[in-house]
């Protein structure tokens, strides 16, 4: 028969690794959840992500977005991710890869990236981390960047197009923040 004392180790073990797993990150901005696919269907979409665009994902997680989007659009990616474990998962799967030529990734505080290079912006950050980004993007972002949200907006800016069902919001600067009628909520 098992030890009870080795069992409850264990399962502490297991609990306090699947805890730091999803919730370390909570410190910085958010903590780990990958899009669906659906919804990372529709940011590429959104974004007309192709193969001269520049797509940084900030809080690449295990890359989600990453892989999708150089893989099926041929973009480059930059994916920024603050975690070691999952920055980890991401090396691992950029190594055995077929598209790793196109996928840079960074350990860090996504807050401390440039974003120049960037075309195209994607995030899945809880509201408060959204509300930090606005000034950043707003003083780095070049004319007919796109940024596209899952799940929060960017506060204060206007959405070009918003998709109720998998809950992705676009928007393109500089016009994101000129003000406008914002879209229907009614899906795409
Ligand atoms: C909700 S998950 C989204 C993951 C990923 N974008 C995907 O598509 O699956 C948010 C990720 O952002 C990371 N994160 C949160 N704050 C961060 C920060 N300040 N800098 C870098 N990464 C951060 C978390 O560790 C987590 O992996």
């Amino acid at each position: 028969m098992a030890d009870p004392f080795l069992l409850a180790f264990v399962l502490l073990a297991v609990a306090v690794g699947v805890a730091y797993f999803g919730f370390f990150s909570f410190l910085f901005g958010a903590g780990y959840q990958p899009t669906p696919r659906a919804a990372v269907e529709t940011m590429l979409r959104f974004a007309e992500a192709g193969p001269t665009d520049t797509v940084y994902d900030l809080g690449a997680g295990t890359g989600a977005i990453v892989f999708r989007a150089a893989r099926r659009c041929g973009s480059t990616v930059v994916g920024v991710e603050v975690e070691p474990i999952r920055v980890l998962i991401l090396r691992l799967r950029r190594a055995l890869g077929p598209a790793r030529g196109r996928i840079t990734l960074r350990w860090g505080d996504l807050f401390r990236l440039d974003y120049r290079p960037a075309t195209i912006v994607t995030a899945f950050l809880w509201p408060g981390a959204m509300g930090r980004l606005r000034p950043k993007l707003e003083s780095e972002l070049k004319p007919g960047a796109r940024v596209v949200s899952h799940c929060h907006a960017v506060p204060g800016w206007t959405a070009q197009a918003y998709d109720r069902k998998t809950d992705v919001y676009l928007y393109r600067w500089p016009e994101a923040a000129a003000g406008g009628t914002p879209p229907a909520t009614g899906g795409t």
